[in-house]
């Protein structure tokens, strides 16, 4: 005897609340970053630097290199972009905290 689904319609409104939550996840750069940049350091480590977009582009990569395969490659320049317009400093001056 399996168990009887008597409420058929609280499946299918979780399965939609859980198939919202995911594309609302993919649709914000911000949780993105926060999602695979949090995963081996916190976020501060992210958010105590300045970079231009190249800079970025190229700390995104080595991260993604370190996470081996946690960051796809699709998802480099969503990050880049994120960073680099809200971490941003201009072209060629990097500061530290
Ligand atoms: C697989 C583990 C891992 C993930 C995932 C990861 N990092 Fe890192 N991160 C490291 C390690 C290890 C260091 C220290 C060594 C270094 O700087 O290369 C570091 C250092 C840093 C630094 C300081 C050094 C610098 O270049 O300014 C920044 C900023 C940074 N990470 C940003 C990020 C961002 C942004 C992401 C998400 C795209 C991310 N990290 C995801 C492992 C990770």
């Amino acid at each position: 005897m399996g168990v009887r689904l008597k409420k058929p319609y609280a499946y299918v409104l979780l399965c939609g609340v859980f198939l919202a939550g995911c594309v609302a996840q993919d649709s914000s750069p911000q949780t993105l970053m926060e999602k695979r940049c949090s995963r081996c350091h916190t976020l501060d480590r992210v958010y105590a630097v300045k970079k231009d977009r190249e800079g970025w582009r190229t700390t995104v990569e080595r991260m993604a290199y370190y996470a081996s395969g946690v960051i796809p490659e699709k998802e480099i320049p969503i990050i880049t972009d994120y960073l680099a317009t809200t971490r941003g400093v201009e072209k060629g001056g990097e500061t530290a905290p």
